[in-house]
């Protein structure tokens, strides 16, 4: 969900409404905003898109406030109604809350509060909080800091991951927050001060921001500032950063959706996550990996977790850093690792791969794999996320804000992070010469170029997607790390145009998936280099035909030259010649095109698809 606090001289409607369009891409089933002013806390919510919320404000307008409080929702605890919209209210109206995260003890809390007479007014976990509040701050004395303790009050009778946000209607100056295992933010302005569950919320008024850790409490006041504490009210020093994401790089620059600006983007973003890790002498430079070269010597096995698209990035990690490394890797979803009971110690490696560094099921499958004592090394575009707070060190893909939900300058770069990885311990182990991983690297540094050239040559697909805009059904096939390609291009055409898609190994096409294949059945085939050392140009060539036969359109993405495919070809979809363990970076790229323009062309909304999160903060 999508949190800001806002306590300042501004007109607080105006600042909380301006951080939640920039959040809400973290959710967007209903939206909520609560203000204080003139001695009465007044509240609005709606169920759906922000612009629902922002109709019902331009009719019924709330007063001006020099405080406030809103949320974008993505249900947990209740459907996304009007009712189950934050902020929630106490029975007496005067203590507003709003939640991220999942209070797993609320049904306790609630008969509690119920058998004292409360009677609630919504589904969620999140309303017990708002009761217990009120009557956490009624108990306690006149004075200053009186709502922050009412919040470690309840805080500490909390169970599960939580941020909390709560303003009173006798603390006109104060907001007060508290966080556990759930993204929280400060920004310190001159005079004025923000919460949010990410930096999007108050970019375009300061860059200066405080991480919370743990446990926290946060209390934001015009005239005492900002005070952290513990949840037992010791003083804690929060550390303080600024932020490098500027507002403009969050805002859609010129382009229709957040997503086409992001593809656009990625030859910027790879070039940044290459920025300074590749060493004059062909070498790399990777400081932040703070594992000694020992430990880095001792790795005996690598697990790479994470979820959805990052998930592909680790399935196509697997086949470069074992080829570079002649490490074992297993890649494994995160919503499944820890429940296997996986084999890991000091020696094994695990590598969380996350965009938003929040997706909880990484998080609990990085937790899981420290207290088994093996070494986890995030790979995170988000910083100060919590998945590399948590992490023994991290790489950074320095992609920028990614907005769309549908993930892709965050996956190429992901991708782009891994090669940077393999070739890493490659190089510190001793594995690969220095000329071998120098010559690699020179591959690495033409990346950028290679995916600009693809891009240039989108016009084609984008008619492509308007011929297939009505299909019910788009198989894609591929081989070797075309594989975990033709699972990402099925995977965006899902989420996005909500075409039934399927990636399948193009070995396996016989083994089953052959049977669907019909009379004009599109299959989309992402085709090795004719160069690749096994080969398996020849097989995949092989089963365009077999698809063919069996009446399928095919649509083939193919490296430029290579002539073999051609005749088989009824779309022919052309990328730069790279090594074939690189290719991933060139072949995604026109399936990434190619979904947002067919969803678009459906009508679709190619930024929010329906049931979807861009930061999956629950289990
Ligand atoms: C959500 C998003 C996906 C994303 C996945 C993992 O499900 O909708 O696009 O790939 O989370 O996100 P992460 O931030 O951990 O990479």
């Amino acid at each position: 969900c999508g949190i800001v606090g806002y306590v300042g001289p501004r007109d607080a409607r105006d600042v909380v409404l301006e951080g939640l369009r920039r959040l809400e891409y973290r959710g967007y089933d209903s939206a909520g905003i609560a203000v204080v002013a003139d001695g009465t806390l007044t509240s609005a919510k709606k169920a759906g898109k922000l612009a629902n919320l922002e109709k019902v404000l331009a009719d019924q307008p709330l007063p001006a406030a020099t405080i406030g409080i809103g949320h974008t929702r993505w249900a947990t605890h209740g459907g996304p109604t009007d009712r189950n919209a934050h902020p929630h209210l106490s029975a007496d109206g005067t203590v507003a809350v709003i939640h991220n995260g999942i209070i797993e003890n609320f049904a306790v809390l609630r008969a509690e509060c119920e058998s004292s007479g409360v009677e609630f007014t919504s589904d969620t976990d999140t309303e017990v909080t708002a009761h217990l509040l009120a009557a956490a701050y009624t108990a306690l004395p006149e004075g200053p800091g009186r709502l922050a303790e009412a919040m470690r009050t309840v805080s500490r009778r909390l169970e599960g991951a939580f941020t909390l946000v709560a303003t009173c209607v006798a603390e006109p100056d104060t907001v007060v927050a508290s966080r556990r295992s759930s993204p929280l933010v400060v920004g310190v302005g001159d005079g004025e001060y923000f919460l949010g569950s990410d930096v999007a919320a108050f970019i375009g008024h300061t860059r200066e921001a405080l991480e919370l850790g743990q446990d926290q409490v946060v209390e934001i006041d015009r005239t005492r500032g900002v005070t952290v504490t513990d949840f037992h009210g010791a003083t804690v020093q929060p550390t303080a950063y600024t932020v490098d994401w500027d507002a403009e790089a969050a805002e859609k620059g010129g382009y229709d959706w957040f997503m086409l600006k992001e593809i656009a983007e990625q030859p910027r973003a790879i070039a940044d996550t290459l920025l300074g890790r590749l060493g004059a002498n062909g070498g790399l430079v990777l400081d932040e990996v703070r594992l000694s070269d020992q430990e880095l010597r001792d790795i005996d096995k690598i697990f790479v977790v994470s979820c959805g698209t990052s998930f592909h990035a680790g399935l196509i990690a697997k086949y470069a850093i074992e080829h570079w490394t002649r490490i074992p890797v297993e890649v494994e979803l995160a919503s499944e690792f820890r429940y296997r009971d996986p084999v890991l110690d000091r020696s094994t490696l695990v590598v969380v791969i996350s965009q938003s560094g929040e997706t909880m099921d990484t998080l609990m499958a990085l937790r899981h794999a420290r207290d088994q004592k093996a070494r986890v090394l995030a790979i995170c575009n988000a910083n100060g996320s919590t998945i590399p707070r948590e992490s023994d060190a991290v790489l950074y893909t320095h992609a920028g804000p990614e907005v769309a939900v549908a993930s892709t300058k965050g996956f190429l770069t992901q991708i782009v992070a891994c090669y940077l990885v393999g070739l890493f311990l490659a190089q510190v182990r001793g594995v690969k010469y220095e000329d071998e991983v120098a010559a690699i690297v020179a591959d690495l540094r033409r990346l950028p170029d290679a995916v600009a050239e693809v891009l240039a040559g989108m016009d084609a697909v984008r008619e492509l997607a308007r011929e297939l805009a009505d299909a019910n059904t788009i198989l894609f096939l591929g081989r070797h790390v075309g594989y975990p390609v033709a699972l990402e291009g099925a995977l965006k055409l899902k989420e996005l145009a909500y075409i039934h898609a399927e990636g399948f190994a193009a070995g396996e096409l016989k083994h089953g998936p052959i049977a669907v294949v019909d009379q004009g059945t599109p299959v989309i085939v992402v085709v090795p280099s004719p160069n690749s050392r096994e080969s398996v140009h020849g097989k995949v060539v092989s089963n365009i035909q077999e698809v063919r036969a069996r009446g399928a359109r095919t649509i083939v993405i193919a490296e430029e030259g290579d002539e073999a495919v051609v005749p088989f070809a009824d779309h022919l979809i052309r990328v730069p010649r790279l090594p074939t363990l690189l290719a991933p970076v060139v072949t995604v790229v026109p399936l990434q095109v190619l979904a947002c323009e067919i969803a678009d062309t459906r009508g679709l909304d190619v930024d929010q698809p329906r049931n979807l999160a861009k930061s999956v903060t629950v289990e």
